[in-house]
């Protein structure tokens, strides 16, 4: 099977989060929306750094020959540097660590030594100024618009500031650094953040919660560029 690369840094990109698809069959769940989808975001939670528990680099693995989507992998977890490795041998394409776990330069360097694409994230309550040293460093950032733990959260508008200030910041220094939010995402607040410069959409709910996952998905697509131009 042929994978589908990242794509440019800043290109308009949805990722749906399986961790509201059906875990009980999440293959026919992500090649449903694959014709709209161009990330798989797949929610990794342990139970320590967030109060919640989902799925690791095996579900990773089973999922990985039913998708030619890039698997942007989100850590909520304690000890990202420990699993780095066991991510990228499942097929993880990318993987996001968030700055409040601490020995960022570490796990960074960490990651891209395993070959990974490098995300980090930052808490709704976490400056720009945390993640703003090590922007040289990564491929993305992801801007949580809810805090992390579970889906089906409202949209925290408070946080379109940070994403201003990210994209200013990114484009200013002309780097090739995608921008992504996260949380209570759908075809009303899509177009909100995209206007304010993420330009990766991460949305759950507002997809597999959904009677017709494909349309939904075209219609925040649609609403997410409407909303940039
Ligand atoms: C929250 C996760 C999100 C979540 C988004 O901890 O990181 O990816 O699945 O879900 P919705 O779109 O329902 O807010
Ligand atoms: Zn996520």
């Amino acid at each position: 099977m042929e994978f589908i690369e990242a794509g440019p840094a800043g290109a308009l990109r949805l990722a749906p989060s399986i961790l509201a698809a059906d875990f009980g069959s999440l293959a026919s769940a992500v090649e449903g929306v694959d014709e709209e989808t161009d990330w798989l975001h797949v929610d990794v939670m342990d139970g320590h750094f967030v109060p919640n528990i989902s799925i690791g680099p095996p579900v990773v693995a089973s999922l990985r020959p039913y998708s030619r989507r890039f698997f942007d992998c989100h850590l909520m977890i304690s000890e990202p540097a420990r699993y780095l490795g066991a991510f990228k041998k499942a097929g993880a394409d990318s993987c996001t660590v968030h700055v409040e776990v601490g020995d960022t330069a570490a796990t960074l360097a960490e990651a891209r030594a395993q070959g990974l694409r490098v995300g980090l994230a930052a808490n709704p309550d976490t400056p720009f100024e945390a993640v703003a040293p090590f922007l040289g460093e990564i491929d993305l950032l992801l801007l949580m618009t809810v805090f992390p733990g579970f889906g089906g959260q409202s949209f925290m508008a408070e946080v379109m500031d940070k994403v201003v200030a990210a994209r200013r910041e990114i484009d200013a220094a002309g780097l090739a650094v995608d921008l992504e939010v996260d949380g209570g995402i759908d075809r009303v607040t899509a177009p909100v953040a995209a206007r304010a410069g993420a330009n990766v959409l991460v949305a759950g709910s507002a997809i597999f919660n959904q009677p017709a996952p494909l349309e939904a998905a075209r219609a925040i697509r649609d609403a997410a560029r409407a909303g940039r131009s």
